[in-house]
């Protein structure tokens, strides 16, 4: 999407014009002189009570070519009382939403003064509204060229001086929700592991990242027997995807992030039922959020050193397929009982940790489409969020309320690490207990060692196969947004600071970001310190 600023005065030709009003508000002087020019076509709909302004109202009104745009869509932002960022952000998307569906292709939107003043980063939510708002998958319509997509945007306000580089920001951050809704939509007939494979290496070119994939025959070297339980039912090879962000820079604050990446789950020989099993193709919707936020990491050059890992693998049923009471040894030498084979996330996440330890991360994050459990605890409203500590869960929620994707923490106790423990092996992949969505936290904390680590359960909020006036049905592109405000805030520990070396850093074009102070020498060896996170 191409996106520009001009002044309302000087607005150049569109489709639509998009214009933003509150409940019992009257016309700004702006519209007020656009009204005079449609025979007050506006003022006329709010008289009439058929615009009242309520929140994500719309109205389409035409203006027969007498201003520059051909179309005026009125769209409600609700009582001025009870207005935030989340209610502009969710009427910008239902207005864009709508406008795409009658069939604008550049649309303009009018920014008045006093939004600016009550939302401060209202350039770059205002973006990212667009995307989400206008994002189709028609990768598979025959008549795919003739669908119109809103292709041009332009904001109509006095910008600021650095609204340009806040817009670049905004569209990097959209565009990477589109990429991971695109990359969960696409069928596991397409979306291989392979295919993610090749999406990494495209991302790392991209984004400027470092990237390593690991095949089937490098992970029985590394010794990862509970990921590679999981692919033998599947002739589709196994990937593993390590993406890596500011590599060489060891004294940067470290994160490693975790995305389940099974492009499809039959639930292997513990065969799921036939009903709603094609949404499992959406079961690398944690891996998809891991690659869409390290191409936003990369874009952005955020000043930490990130490191995304994806074990991309299909869950299949089969002649080679590991069967319920088998016992495979992970690559911390911990021995598991899968006495479940449909409990496969919790088996590529565990080797995938293990060798995120290697990193000497501050911290973990991962994001799975885990357990069903999860859905039935929060339904299609929040993710899980479980965790070994507290300071980052409380970090985790603050970025959630950021992007408006809800979290909801739930407890891991001695009880929960109880009920994974195996008669005959060291644990099992399912439990003892009732709580499935923490007790498979309990089981993936045996391979996090002593790490910070939070794990966000996206089962119920990574898909929805409910339309909004605001977004399509589909992958909803979850996680990516709120990795990205987590990071933003995410600081050295204090004794960390001191160890980076100058780099010397070109940052591309286009970037908002903010590199840190280029302290002295680098010393390699770090020592992590439990607790010593800090945030901004
Ligand atoms: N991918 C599923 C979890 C899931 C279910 C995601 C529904 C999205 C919607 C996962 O691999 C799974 O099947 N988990 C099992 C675990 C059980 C066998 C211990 C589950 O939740 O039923
Ligand atoms: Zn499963
Ligand atoms: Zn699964």
């Amino acid at each position: 999407m191409e996106i520009k600023i001009e002044t309302p005065a000087t607005a150049g030709k569109t489709d639509i014009c998009l214009i933003p009003l509150f409940a019992k508000q009257e016309l700004p002087e702006y519209c007020r002189d656009l009204d005079s020019r449609i025979s007050s076509l506006m003022q006329g709909s709010m008289d009439a009570g058929e615009f009242k302004g309520e929140a994500n109202q719309t109205l389409l009104l035409a203006t027969q070519d007498k201003i520059f745009a051909r179309k005026i869509l009125l769209i409600g932002l609700g009582n001025k009382d009870k207005f935030s960022a989340r209610s502009w952000q969710l009427a910008i998307a239902t207005a864009l939403r709508t406008a795409q569906r009658a069939k604008a292709t550049s649309v303009s939107l009018y920014l008045p003064d006093h939004i600016d003043k009550q939302i401060s980063n209202l350039y770059e939510i205002t973006i990212i509204a667009a995307y989400l708002g206008t994002y189709e998958f028609l990768e598979y319509k025959e008549k795919k060229q003739e669908q119109k997509l809103i292709t041009s945007l332009t904001l109509l306000a006095d910008a600021g001086s650095n609204a340009a580089a806040v817009i670049a920001k905004g569209k990097i951050i959209g565009e990477s929700i589109s990429l991971m809704r695109d990359l969960a939509n696409h069928p596991s007939n397409h979306a291989t592991p392979t295919m993610l494979a090749e999406t990494a290496e495209k991302i790392a070119g991209e984004a400027r990242l470092d990237c390593k994939i690991f095949n089937r025959s490098d992970l029985e070297g590394m010794n990862m027997h509970a990921y590679l339980s999981v692919s033998k039912g599947s002739h589709e090879p196994p990937k593993f995807i390590v993406l890596q962000h500011n590599k060489e820079r060891k004294a940067l604050p470290t994160v490693v992030l975790v995305g389940k990446g099974i492009t499809f789950d039959t639930g292997g020989i513990s065969l799921k039922p036939s009903k709603d099993m094609h949404a499992m193709k959406f079961d690398m919707s944690g891996g998809a959020a891991v690659l869409a936020t390290m191409r936003a990491v990369g874009l952005l050059d955020l000043p930490l050193r990130v490191i995304g890992l994806v074990p991309a693998t299909e869950n299949m049923p089969g002649g080679m397929a590991t069967k319920p009471g088998d016992i495979v040894k992970a690559s911390n030498g911990k021995t598991i009982e899968i006495l479940n084979t449909d409990a496969e996330g919790r088996l590529v996440m565990a080797d995938t940790l293990v060798y995120g330890q290697k990193f000497k991360p501050d911290c973990f994050i991962d994001l799975a489409t885990l357990t069903g459990a999860c859905v039935i605890a929060l339904g299609n409203e929040a993710a899980a969020v479980i965790g070994n500590d507290d300071k980052m869960i409380k970090q985790i929620e603050a970025a959630a309320l950021k992007s408006w994707e809800r979290v909801w923490h739930l407890p891991l106790w001695d009880d929960h690490r109880e009920q994974v423990k195996s008669d005959v092996a060291d644990i099992q992949n399912t439990s003892k207990g009732k709580a499935g969505t923490i007790t498979a936290a309990a089981f993936l904390e045996n391979f996090v060692a002593d790490i910070p680590w939070v794990h966000l359960d996206i089962a119920g909020v990574a898909d929805t196969s409910a339309p909004k006036p605001y977004g399509a049905m589909g992958s909803t592109g979850y996680g990516v947004g709120l990795l990205i405000r987590f990071l933003e805030c995410f600081q050295a520990p204090e004794t960390k600071k001191q160890e980076e070396a100058p780099v010397a850093v070109t940052a591309p074009e286009n970037i908002v970001a903010h590199q840190p102070e280029k302290p002295a020498a680098e010393k390699k060896a770090k020592t992590r310190k439990k607790s010593s996170l800090s945030f901004g």
